[in-house]
């Protein structure tokens, strides 16, 4: 009876408890068991002392750690790049600008002011004469770029203005190598305005008051045509500056390029080049060396300078304006050479003899622009003092002198 008792139980159980039903109550009979298991495992070393003690020694390496690093990042941020205050604009008025000859002497304050004004700035350069050191201040700033680039090879770039600068300025520099001077004069404004060409930019001309030569009209207007030695050791520059004006306008009328041509006349200021060789540069260095002051020639030859903010803020003007024909940017305040010599004497204090050597080869006697151009179609005109102009500049190679003698 047992038997036959127990048989029919197991044959109720079996279908009660269908064989799917069986297998997920074995499975949850072993999840059991593992959770149990591993619950025994986990929670049993936390109960103990030594374990407890490691975790709080890590706790507390962890916040020193903490500590450490955010004093590394704070002195990060305190030893971090700082740039010079720029202009938030929006999409819209930001242009993409770039600068030939942008670590010179000119370009250099040209893109200092581009930058603070908002726009994306890409220098390019082959630092035949500029540094590296004029824009370094700007390395690293999301809205600037430096590319160290020759302008006699043709460059591929998307932008809206062109300012061409790139050239080598002063005698000492042009005559070196005054076949490079007439390829980057030339060819080098060709590549330029094929560029404005493909990417509808406006190009803009650093020209210079050279194209007039030693001048029979004064003061010189731009309607002037020049008195221009075309074989003369300077003519590699003149010259060369004057067919790049040549092909600003062909290149205008016959392929609609919007270009601007400014004529600049003598320039000065910090950050000029030390071997610059002309007159502000001379006198300042034999000055402050205490060295004899030279002049060449009797002194009486006349030349008009002007604080290279004054150009940058032309440069601008002119470059935004609508005014396609060529505009002298320059001081028409004029002075003999024995004043400038003078002058450059007494503001730095030194006991510099002046002395007289003879007249270099076609060197212009006098020099002063006529600006009523600008003046009219820019409202444009110089504002900077000679004497403020000139005690930034002495004291920028003050400076430059001291670190040099600082390096030896
Ligand atoms: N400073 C003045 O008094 C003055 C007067 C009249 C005209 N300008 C004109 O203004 C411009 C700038 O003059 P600056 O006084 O600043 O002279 P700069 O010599 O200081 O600057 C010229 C810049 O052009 C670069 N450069 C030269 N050849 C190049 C080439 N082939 N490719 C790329 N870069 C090249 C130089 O490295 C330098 O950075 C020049 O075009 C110059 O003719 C200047």
């Amino acid at each position: 009876f047992k038997s036959k008792a127990m048989l029919s139980l197991i044959s109720c159980y079996k279908r009660m408890w269908p064989r799917s039903v069986k297998i997920i109550l074995i499975i949850a009979v072993l999840a059991i068991i593992a959770v149990v298991a591993k619950h025994e495992l986990t929670v049993e070393p936390l109960v103990n002392n030594s374990v407890i003690s490691t975790i709080l020694s890590r706790l507390n390496f962890l916040e020193t750690e903490n500590e450490q690093l955010k004093e590394s990042i704070s002195t990060l941020e305190n030893t971090k790049k700082k740039y010079l205050d720029t202009k938030f604009l929006t999409e819209n008025d930001r242009k993409r600008i770039l600068v030939t000859g942008g670590a010179g002497f000119v370009g250099s304050h040209l893109v200092d002011k581009l930058m603070m004004m908002g726009h994306e700035v890409t220098v390019v350069d082959n630092f035949f004469t500029g540094r590296k050191r004029n824009v370094e201040h700007w390395i690293g700033h999301e809205n600037f770029e430096l590319i160290h680039h020759d302008v006699i090879s043709p460059l591929f770039i998307e932008v809206d203005q062109i300012y061409h600068l790139a050239c080598p300025a002063s005698p000492p520099h042009y005559m070196y190598n005054p076949v490079k001077t007439i390829k980057t004069s030339s060819m080098g404004t060709m590549n330029m305005l094929g560029l404005a060409k493909r990417v509808r930019a406006t190009m803009l001309l650093a020209s210079t008051s050279e194209i007039y030569g030693d001048p029979e009209e004064h003061p010189q207007k731009e309607t002037y045509w020049g008195h221009v030695n075309p074989i003369g050791p300077r003519a590699c520059y003149d010259e060369g500056k004057r067919v790049a004006e040549t092909m600003c306008y062909a290149y205008s009328s016959q392929d609609k390029v919007d270009v601007r041509v400014a004529r600049i006349f003598n320039t000065f200021g910090p950050r000029m080049h030390m071997q610059d060789g002309r007159v502000v540069s001379n006198f300042i260095l034999q000055s402050l060396q205490n060295e004899p002051i030279t002049i060449y020639g009797n002194g009486e030859q006349t030349r008009s300078f002007q604080y290279v903010t004054d150009l940058v803020n032309g440069l601008i003007a002119l470059m935004n304006s609508k005014v396609n024909t060529p505009v002298n940017i320059g001081n028409p305040e004029e002075h003999t050479i024995s004043e400038f010599a003078t002058l450059i004497r007494n503001l730095t204090k030194s006991k510099s003899e002046i002395v007289h050597k003879a007249t270099p080869t076609d060197d212009p006697r006098k020099r002063k622009p006529d600006i009523t151009k600008a003046k009219t179609s820019l409202g444009w005109e110089p504002v900077v003092e000679l004497e403020t102009g000139l005690k930034k500049t002495i004291a920028y190679f003050k400076a430059e002198l001291e670190q040099e003698s600082g390096n030896q």
